[in-house]
């Protein structure tokens, strides 16, 4: 008999640390879901819940407008762990103080704990923490007893032990706090009785039997686009239902080199997918013919893009389902940062609201993953590492990296520099340390001169950064003599290009992308 998954649910109130909070707990092999803080009682009840955390968050508990949650979440029976604004607000309700404080508090402080409690077990009495709050604990409910402090915040940790209730001032869930992860694994062991076994393996078993009783005999289509989350929910869903999966994969004209071939060669037999390819690089083209506005570019690809999507998908028998690799951090909802919570979902994988132009309902296999978990299920599901690590790679592709008119002969310009840049890469060892690394089409020609004649043709832009999640970014400091092989080689071996340079511009203020 399967023990019930054990959840712990993070309350947010805005803080954004909130996914944060989420991803340290999975580590520690405990499912972890996030609600905003103004989910009713009910949902939460439902939800049975071994510990709830309550989350930081940058307003005031004693704001007229501070988010709140419901009171009953302290009549749960189960453990509670608030942090920075979580404490403060479990302080308010349960009769406590809080105020402002004289200075605020941000960043190192060193917290000395007063005694022993099973949060801190097997910690030194002496721990660096993170902080980042403007109100303090003043006065506590009854029932709870400080537990450490520093020199300018007297209750840096507080608990009611009886209760099982605990309260930080400071953010364990940050690597600035180096002990932190022990400190919620603590909360989640030593308090919450976690029993740990929340691992991908059983998360895809899981899965694979909750997509077959949905699904039932009917059928499911999805759309391929060759990267990671696509690529996952594919042979997941493969596992799970066979050939009642039937994918798509639209060749737009602006792919990499051979991408084409390739994708649709190793889903057909490496994963023994049902993959109906599309070659429509031509329709795209003429339609993208004469557009040089980059929004008008991804407008354009967007709409053919479903307009092809939605021929092909009528042709498939008893379909019922549309397939998409959206992830949990498209769906959750989050807090605004004043004025009570708002509700803000992303919609990027949605394209073009396509379920709804198809009549399909959607299936969201992944939406309960974070991307570093989507990788470690790809790898259990035996897809290769290339693949699972592959970078990411616009919807629009190549036509928002050929400024101005995309045509058949920049495309293959363009496709050929890039193909290059991936080789060179590759072989150097530095794909895994870069986020992505790709040419750009200038529309521009300079001067050059190549045997004893004058040339005059294009530049290629080389991008290439690092970064954690596309937010932010910054580019790559490769060694001069890997960015001299790509820029040899593209002015040698690709026809039309005479000059190569280096785009060394941080996001913000560019962009990773060039439109
Ligand atoms: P930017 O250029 O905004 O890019 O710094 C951030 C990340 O998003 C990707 N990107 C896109 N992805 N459709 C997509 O699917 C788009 O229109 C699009 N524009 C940018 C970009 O490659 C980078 O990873």
């Amino acid at each position: 008999m399967s023990l019930k998954q054990q959840t712990v649910l993070v309350l947010d109130f805005g803080s954004q640390y909130g996914q944060l909070i989420a991803r340290r707990v999975r580590e520690q092999k405990v499912y972890a879901r996030i609600l905003p803080c103004t989910t009713p009682i009910e949902v939460i009840r439902e939800i049975n819940p071994i510990g709830v955390i309550l989350s930081g968050g940058p307003a005031s508990v004693y704001a007229e407008s501070a988010p709140k949650c419901a009171p009953e979440v302290f009549e749960l029976g189960v453990p509670v762990f608030g942090i920075c604004y979580g404490a403060q607000l479990m302080t308010e309700t349960l009769g406590g103080k809080v105020h402002a404080a004289k200075n605020r508090e941000f960043g190192h402080a060193s917290i000395t704990c007063l005694g022993k409690s099973p949060i801190f077990d097997s910690l030194p009495m002496e721990l660096d923490v993170w902080m980042s709050h403007g109100d303090q604990i003043e006065r506590l409910p009854q029932g709870f007893q400080t537990l450490a402090k520093t020199a300018t915040c007297p209750h840096a940790a507080i608990a009611n032990a009886a209760r099982k209730f605990y309260g930080v001032q400071f953010h364990p869930e940050v690597v600035h706090t180096p002990r932190g992860k022990e400190l919620l694994r603590n909360f989640l062991y030593n308090v919450c009785a976690a029993r740990g076994d929340w691992e991908m393996s059983s998360f895809i078993d899981d899965t694979v039997k909750s997509v077959r009783e949905r699904v039932g005999t009917d059928n499911v289509v999805l759309g391929l686009s060759g990267g990671v989350d696509s690529s996952v929910v594919a042979v997941l869903l493969n596992r799970a239902i066979g050939k009642q999966l039937y994918c798509i994969f639209v060749d737009n004209g602006v792919l990499r080199k051979d991408e084409f071939d390739r994708v649709v060669n190793n889903y057909t037999r490496s994963f023994d997918l049902q993959v109906n390819g599309i070659q429509a690089g031509k329709r795209f083209l003429s339609e993208l013919a004469g557009i040089t506005d980059p929004e008008k570019k991804r407008k354009t690809i967007g709409r053919v893009f479903v307009e092809i999507f939605q021929e092909e998908a009528k042709k498939i028998p008893n379909a019922k389902y549309l397939a998409q690799g959206t992830l949990y951090p498209d769906v959750i909802e989050s807090v605004a940062a004043h004025g009570g919570p708002t509700a803000v979902i992303k919609s990027h994988h949605n394209v073009g609201g396509l379920p709804e132009k198809l009549g399909l309902e959607l299936l969201e296999p992944l939406r309960e993953l974070f991307k570093d978990e989507v990788r470690a299920m790809g790898l259990e599901l035996g897809m290769p590492e290339t693949l699972v690590w592959r970078h990411p790679f616009p919807g629009p592709g190549l036509a928002v990296r050929i400024l101005g008119e995309v045509t058949a002969e920049r495309v293959k310009v363009l496709q050929e520099a890039d193909d290059i840049v991936m080789q060179e890469i590759h072989s150097s060892g530095h794909y895994r340390d870069v986020w992505q690394a790709f040419a750009v089409l200038l529309p521009i020609e300079s001067v050059g001169v190549m045997g004893d004649e004058r040339t005059y043709e294009n530049a290629v832009a080389l991008r290439i950064v690092e970064s954690q999640d596309g937010m932010t970014a910054d580019w790559s400091r490769l060694p001069y003599d890997v960015l001299a092989r790509i820029s040899n080689r593209i002015i040698n071996e690709v026809r039309g290009v005479n000059r190569v340079v280096y785009d060394i511009s941080s996001k913000p203020p560019s962009t990773i992308e060039w439109e």
